[in-house]
């Protein structure tokens, strides 16, 4: 994975920089600026997971997530859901093979009994490199001033020596032989309320029903560049394509402000229903453009932790949104 920073860095190069940030700029605003930096800038186009595509299908909720939460999603009915999959990355052209195109992303909107809509943004990774978003634009402004034959040590390599969670969490993913192939992780905490107003803390874990296969990256390198977008719309196409929706519960006393630090693996795991995809949409690229995944779209029976991280992503979509909406 730290191949795909530095080949990350190496398409910064290529696709040239933005220009210069207003010293005014919120963090999240000089996060697009320094993504756009390192990708190019793409008009109409989301500013990272740039290159996805849009499929539909429901979610049929257990018996379990009700116990947990008095939210809506999980009262006995089915509900529609609109799922989009990702590369990572601000390239709108990159091979789905391409290191940096880890982590892969799975946004789910799900369409409520209510009329509201509630989101769940996952990735790949197990753990987030940083803990909060002013370290996530220090790592991107790492990455953008240390391109190829810079010189040693780079920024980036500094800023990975203090910071030892993202080497470990890039090295945590690989490329899928299929979006339904991959876990997908919430790696942010959020806190179930049930109706006698009990909080649990948990964090979403998506898994696929046919289970993980991963490529190596030699193999990853050799696939065809949309090989991911194309394989799974053929794949719906034959037969639906499962997920498990899961919830690690923390422990009591396990922190929830920490996005860098895992629960560990014996924590509880609750089974909150089934994500089926079903149906590919006619037009993807009409379609991603009008959607918006926000980690704090959530419903009534499920709130935000005191992670930090959550508010800096919304924050960065919002703009991102901004932005590509024009
Ligand atoms: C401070 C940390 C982060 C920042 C600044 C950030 C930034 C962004 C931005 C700017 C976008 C484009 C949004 C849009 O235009 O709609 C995006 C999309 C996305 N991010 Fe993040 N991100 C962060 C952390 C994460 C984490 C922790 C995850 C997963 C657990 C994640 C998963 C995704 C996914 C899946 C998308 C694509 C959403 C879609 O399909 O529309 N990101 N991110």
């Amino acid at each position: 994975m730290m191949r795909s920073l530095f080949a990350a860095v190496t398409l910064a190069l290529s696709v040239g920089f933005a220009g210069a940030q207003a010293q005014t700029a919120s963090v999240a605003e000089q996060t697009v600026d320094t993504l756009n930096k390192i990708w190019g800038s793409h008009p109409g186009f989301r500013a990272n997971h740039a290159k996805g595509v849009v499929v539909e299908g429901s979610f049929t909720p257990s018996i379990e997530g009700a116990k947990l939460s008095k939210a809506i999603l999980f009262q006995g009915k089915a509900s529609a859901v609109t799922v989009r999959f990702s590369d990572s990355g601000g390239l709108p052209t990159l091979p789905d093979g391409a290191g940096p195109a880890n982590p892969h992303g799975l946004s789910v909107k799900f369409h409520l009994a209510d009329g509201s809509d509630m989101d769940i943004v996952t990735n790949a990774l197990k753990f987030f490199p940083v803990a909060n978003g002013e370290e996530f634009l220090a790592l991107l402004q790492a990455l953008a001033a240390s391109p190829a034959g810079a010189p040693k040590p780079t920024k980036l390599e500094t800023f990975l020596a203090a910071h030892p969670a993202a080497p470990k969490a890039m090295a945590s993913v690989s490329t899928p032989t299929s979006f339904a192939r991959e876990t997908y992780n919430g790696v942010d905490a959020f806190v179930f309320v049930d109706a006698a107003g009990k909080r649990q803390p948990f964090r979403f874990k998506i898994v696929p029903v046919a289970g993980e296969e991963h490529l190596s990256a030699a193999d990853a390198a050799k696939q065809a560049p949309n090989f991911l977008m194309d394989e799974i719309v053929a794949r719906i196409a034959k037969r639906p394509v499962s997920f498990k929706l899961l919830a690690q519960l923390a422990n009591p006393g396990d922190q929830t402000k920490d996005p860098t630090q895992p629960w560990p693996d014996d924590r509880k795991l609750v089974d909150l229903g089934t994500i089926t995809i079903d149906k590919a949409v006619a037009d993807s690229k009409t379609a991603e453009k009008a959607l918006l995944f926000l980690p704090s779209n959530l419903t009534d029976g499920i709130e935000m932790s005191d992670d930090p991280l959550i508010d800096a992503r919304n924050q960065a979509y919002g703009v991102s949104f901004g932005r590509r909406s024009q």
